[in-house]
């Protein structure tokens, strides 16, 4: 079977740099928040031509303690995507605030930020794109809305590392940019972890703060915190897979320059609009078809995913929030049509084209 991606042949490139970490760190027994993090953290912050970044548990973790740090909670309103991952719209409710949806675009699948204004209400405290599959929303426009009411950004930045926009990188226009480790993400480890990228110094102390109980050390707490640390053995790992992510997503961006030559007649491509640097965290087409696209390419041993099949608004668990079908036509029927095919670094030529044969022949 062709998988979504191949992460034993990347692991297989790099196994004696891996295997040399992890002795490392393993006879060091420091295992939680050592020099290992605080490098990944001071590696991560240069990449963004930011001051700060702070390593934690996950890329949900990364979101609710930005959230949380950045004064959101209780009665508050955060917009954002109804077309993501569920853990978006989870990280604003665990801070108590409601998550309010915006539709999306057509082509990028990223918020409208067209729409964004008329759902600014008394109650609005925050903005939170996703740079959905690899692709930077339109930071430039929100950020002018954000300075216009007063409103603070958190950049879901869990499918973009390495994204960017205009020479800027995804995560480092907003207060806050959140990452995830999740190990098939661009820049994944071998378990969970995330990280915040920003600018701020105060707010990045708070969540240093938050990831360990509350507490800046010698067991004094000067608030309820969480346990959200970045392990040592996951931030080894990251400081090796950091060392090649930009040829890592060189390489998407070369497989899917090939699928866009291939398919671009057949089905609807991603598009990167002006001045986007797109990392094909995935690479999702769009068609009516799709699930006889699906099904074929099943039939020939290729694997593919619906991301994602059921926007938030229209999820059981967010059935307190009240929305209905009809709410947002463009996510909702981007979920009728989208189809992720598989893209990785060492993903071969012949099967992109193996892939797109089949797709031609469906439709
Ligand atoms: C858009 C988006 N947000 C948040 C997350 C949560 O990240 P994690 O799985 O590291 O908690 C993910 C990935 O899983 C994601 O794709």
């Amino acid at each position: 079977m062709v998988p979504m991606v191949d992460l034993k042949k990347q692991f297989h490139e790099i196994r004696d740099d891996i295997l040399k970490v992890l002795t490392e760190v393993l006879e060091s027994t420091q295992y939680i928040l050592g020099p290992k993090v605080s490098e990944l953290e001071r590696r991560i912050a240069e990449y963004h031509a930011v001051s700060q970044a702070v390593g934690v548990a996950s890329g949900t973790d990364a979101l609710h303690l930005s959230l949380n740090a950045l004064g959101i909670g209780k009665g508050d309103e955060v917009i954002t995507t109804p077309f993501t991952f569920f853990a978006t719209a989870e990280a604003i409710l665990y801070t108590g605030a409601t998550p309010v949806f915006v539709d999306i675009e057509p082509d990028t699948f990223n918020i409208d930020v067209r729409q964004i204004e008329s759902k600014i209400t008394k109650g609005t405290k925050a903005i939170l794109p996703v740079h959905l599959f690899g692709l930077t929303t339109d930071m430039e426009e929100i950020l002018k809305i954000a300075k216009k009411h007063n409103l603070k950004v958190i950049e879901d930045c869990a499918q973009s590392f390495g994204a960017g926009l205009n020479g800027k990188k995804a995560g480092s226009f907003g207060d806050a940019g959140c990452f995830s480790f999740y190990p098939s993400k661009n820049l994944g480890g071998y378990g969970d972890g995330g990280i915040i990228a920003l600018h701020d110094t105060a707010v990045a102390d708070e969540i240093r703060k938050l990831r360990n109980h509350g507490s800046k050390g010698s067991y004094i707490h000067e608030r309820i915190g969480f346990n959200s640390r970045l392990d040592e053995i996951q931030a080894g790992i990251l400081l090796i897979k950091l060392n090649h992510i930009d040829e890592y997503n060189r390489k998407r961006r070369q497989h899917a320059a090939i699928y866009n030559e291939l398919l671009s007649d057949t089905v609807r491509c991603p598009v990167e609009k002006k001045g986007t640097y797109h990392v094909f965290q995935q690479y999702t087409i769009r068609s009516p078809k799709r699930d006889e696209i699906q099904k074929r390419l099943k039939e020939n041993g290729i694997s593919s995913v619906i991301y994602y099949p059921v926007p938030l608004h229209l999820q059981g668990a967010l059935k307190f929030l009240n929305y209905k079908e009809g709410d947002f036509p463009v996510a909702e029927k981007a979920a009728r049509e989208v189809l992720s095919l598989p893209i990785y670094p060492e993903l071969e030529e012949s099967v992109i084209i193996k892939i797109a044969e089949i797709i031609k022949d469906v439709v």
